[in-house]
């Protein structure tokens, strides 16, 4: 049985909503300290009002993409006012169907700032010695079964999940030498309030999804297991969570 101490801190981006939101609630639920980050201060409230020890849960209403070039400074902040992490779950994201047509480039910059540029930076925030409790820290990003698949529409936001998992891999053999593991998750169609209103898609979708979309805490479940010790001798990996028919 995966458990945490409450002196185990997880940074979780997205909290307010979603895979981020069902990932901090579960850490919480397993005994760890969580850092909820996210925009909307009154969702992070909401999530928080659900916890089942709330007084381990803290919150940090930030737009991830507002100085993006800031945010190792940021997750040095956040140490100091928290202490050192144990790891992060990146579950912060946007997703985007725009064909070729109509994309320009401030639209794939939008994309890529949240699903790209902002967790490899945020990594690199909690990456760095100063930061993490070193030996045991680990790190899980949200990527998307999107980077393997050639939807159309999807280019942005596939590009950017496909461009993050490939980092992410490269960064694992970066800081594996320090003990610190980095793995990717890449759920397909999941019920959160990013994919509302699809049960009549889900129904004309049980060839590809014979276990129906997945519900929040199928994706939080791997997360925790990925941030815990038992996952210790995993890294540099990218666990598709499908339904067991996608690809
Ligand atoms: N749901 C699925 O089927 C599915 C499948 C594969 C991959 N994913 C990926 O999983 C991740 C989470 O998706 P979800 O379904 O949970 O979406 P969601 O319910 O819309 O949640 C997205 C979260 O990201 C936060 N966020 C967005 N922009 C932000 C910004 N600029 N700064 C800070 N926080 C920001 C939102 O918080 P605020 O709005 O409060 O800022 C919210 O908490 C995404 O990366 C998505 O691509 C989802």
């Amino acid at each position: 049985m995966i458990s945490f101490t409450s002196e185990q801190r997880f940074i979780v981006t997205g909290a307010s909503s979603g895979l981020g939101e069902a990932a901090a609630l579960l850490l919480n639920e397993l005994g760890a300290s969580v850092i909820g980050i996210a925009r909307n201060q009154e969702r992070l409230e909401a999530m928080k009002a659900t916890a089942k020890y709330p007084e381990n849960v803290f919150l940090e209403q930030k737009d991830l993409t507002e100085n993006i070039k800031g945010l190792p400074a940021y997750v040095k902040a956040l140490k100091e006012k928290y202490g050192k992490f144990q790891g992060l779950a990146y579950c912060a994201g946007i997703s985007q169907i725009q064909p070729l047509q109509f994309l320009d480039y401030n639209d794939l910059k939008k994309i890529f700032d949240i699903n790209y540029f902002a967790p490899v930076l945020m990594i690199k925030g909690v990456a760095d010695k100063r930061c993490n409790i070193g030996a045991g820290t680990s790190i899980v990003a949200i990527a998307s079964i999107a980077a393997f698949a050639r939807d159309k529409g999807h280019l942005s936001y596939a590009g950017s999940k496909a461009a993050l998992s490939a980092s992410l891999k490269c960064i694992s053999k970066e800081v594996i030498g320090r003990g610190i593991r980095v793995n990717c998750v890449s759920p397909s169609n999941i019920k959160t309030p990013m994919n509302t209103g699809m049960e009549d898609y889900e129904e004309s979708q049980k060839n590809l999804y014979p276990l129906g979309f997945g519900e929040t805490k199928d994706v939080a479940n791997m997360i925790a297991f990925l941030l815990s010790d038992k996952a210790k001798f995993i890294s540099g990996q990218n666990y598709v969570i499908d339904s067991g028919g996608v690809l």
